[in-house]
């Protein structure tokens, strides 16, 4: 069942399994029967692994129609005894792999071939119900539990989702005309959540369609994230690409996304509950992201920010037919801060607001929100940034009797759209500076010229999570 004990091993099996091949091929002639083929591959990672195993081993079918959530289930069972022997791979072969939702394992790694497709099951009946996250108090949809997401994984560590760019296809439609239609009795899945996890890396995929979210790491640390492009239609309802949530230490790189909702959504839980959970994202990194969005922002902070973000650092961003660039939301009832936000080197391609900060996005859990509980908005830094076919340049909202202080802008030039509001900036409750800003924003950010530029500030050290390294594994895959 196993291909391999090792690397080492996996050359020679895999060398040792080519020559058989090919007497099968020379016995059998042009039109044999099926055979085995090898395939050998490479990519890097946090770890690679000790033990391999293909999905058809546990009796996987690649037609589309068979459903394989019990291969997966049984395959990752076995795996997960090498937890402590230098962990396992799980190997997905090309096909059309339908398959309901399957939990992983720690030390593993779950590979897709670039012609594996992962066909999420709509069938009901292969989404168990799970309870809605302690920071949430309910479902994003509904109140009470939620459909697990397709790739599930809790309390674990040192777990990778990666491929060749291999697909995973939520077949999201039918869940987004239930949801339209108001039928749903639980809150959407995603495609990909791990909770309480360390050591996680999700790279080099496709994912398309999902039913809600895509990718969701929430309360993890050491989160890894690179490579995926993301594609559902813009008019789909919360596809999100990627939310990290209440997680420490992560990087978000070359990342392509096009979808119905924010590209990037930074959240830590919802109002009352997200303040009693009281936890964090910080330490996050996002570089040479590419959005398009035209209905919500390229990189939102919040709504939920109920444990606090903090500590947020994007640069290299490409922004095309996107609503916004970077957006705060936040309410009233919220609490929990978003502070310590560097951003720079945007470029920004017809956009409704360059900058957008709402201090009134209400959208409460439920009424037993604290009016008093007030978040705390400071130190937000954009600089370095050229817009283009702008509606509006900034439209900055801060809460009355709570303003959000510390918002520095500069070197940033909008050019703005034949139609665009009279009005470039309006601003309300905000206090900052800016610097060498086209048009001249509001009074609000009492600025200086172009002809002296002060830069805003971005961090000059790196981050825990920057210096991971990661390993290049090799294998030899096995498939019919
Ligand atoms: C996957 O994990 C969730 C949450 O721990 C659990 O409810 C579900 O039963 C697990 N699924 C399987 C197939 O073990
Ligand atoms: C997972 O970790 C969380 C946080 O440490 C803990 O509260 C929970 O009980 C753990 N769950 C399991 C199934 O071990
Ligand atoms: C994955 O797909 C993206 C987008 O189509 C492409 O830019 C990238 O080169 C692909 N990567 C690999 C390893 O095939
Ligand atoms: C201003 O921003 C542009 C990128 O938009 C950058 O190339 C340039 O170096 C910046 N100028 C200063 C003075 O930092
Ligand atoms: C400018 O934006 C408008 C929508 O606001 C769009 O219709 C138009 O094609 C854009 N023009 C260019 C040159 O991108």
């Amino acid at each position: 069942m196993e291909l391999s004990k090792s690397l080492r091993t996996a050359r020679v099996v895999g060398v040792v399994s080519v020559v058989v091949v090919l007497v099968l091929l020379s016995t059998n002639g042009a039109e044999s029967r099926k055979h085995w083929v090898f395939d050998y591959f490479e990519y890097s990672a946090i770890n690679c692994r000790a033990h391999s195993a293909s999905l058809t081993d546990f009796g996987g079918v690649g037609d589309g129609t068979t459903s394989n959530t019990k291969a997966f289930q049984a395959a990752i069972d076995h795996l997960s005894q090498f937890a402590s022997d230098g962990g396992s791979q799980l190997f997905v072969p090309p096909g059309r792999w339908l398959t309901g939702s399957f939990n992983l394992t720690s030390h593993f790694t779950l590979y897709l071939h670039k012609d594996a497709v992962l066909l999420a099951s709509q069938d009901e009946h292969e989404w168990p119900v799970i309870d809605p996250l302690p920071s949430y108090g309910r479902g994003r949809d509904t109140q009470g539990g939620r459909y697990i997401s397709l790739i599930f994984g809790t309390n674990l560590t040192d777990v990778v989702i990666t491929g060749e760019n291999g697909t995973i296809d939520g077949q999201g439609a039918l869940w987004w005309a239930k949801f339209h239609k108001g039928e749903l009795k639980y809150t959407r899945p995603y495609l990909i959540e791990i909770m309480h996890s360390d050591n996680v890396q999700i790279s080099s995929l496709t994912l398309v369609n999902s039913p809600s979210w895509n990718v969701h790491p929430v309360y993890c640390s050491n989160v890894i994230i690179q490579g995926l492009t993301i594609t559902a239609p813009v008019t789909s309802p919360n596809t999100d690409g990627i939310n990290p949530d209440s997680c420490t230490n992560t990087r978000i790189e070359d990342c392509y996304i096009v979808s119905g909702d924010d590209c990037i959504a930074v959240k830590s839980g919802w109002d009352e509950y997200g303040i009693a959970y009281g936890m964090p994202t910080k330490q996050l990194v996002i570089r040479r992201l590419t959005c398009i969005s035209p209905f919500s922002a390229t990189i939102a902070l919040g709504s939920e920010m109920s444990g606090g973000i903090e500590d947020v650092r994007a640069e290299d961003i490409l922004a095309i037919d996107t609503e916004s660039g970077v957006r705060i939301k936040t309410a009233v009832g919220r609490g929990g801060y978003v502070k310590d936000i560097y951003v720079r080197s945007m470029t920004m391609k017809t956009m409704k607001w360059a900058f957008w900060m709402t201090g009134n996005y209400g959208s409460h859990a439920d009424n037993n929100y604290d009016p008093n509980a007030l978040p705390a908005i400071q130190g937000i830094n954009y600089r370095d940034m050229v817009a283009e076919n702008v509606t509006m340049a900034g439209r900055l909202e801060g809460i009355s009797g709570d303003p959000f202080t510390g918002i520095c802008i500069s070197n940033v030039t909008i050019g703005l759209a034949k139609k665009a509001k009279k009005v470039p900036w309006t601003c309300t409750d905000i206090a900052g500076i800016s610097s060498g800003v086209v048009p001249q924003p509001c009074d609000l950010l009492s600025g200086q010229g172009p002809e002296k530029i002060v830069a805003c500030n971005f961090p000059t050290d790196s981050l825990p999570i920057d210096t991971v390294e990661v390993q290049t594994c090799s294998y030899w895959g096995k498939y019919l």
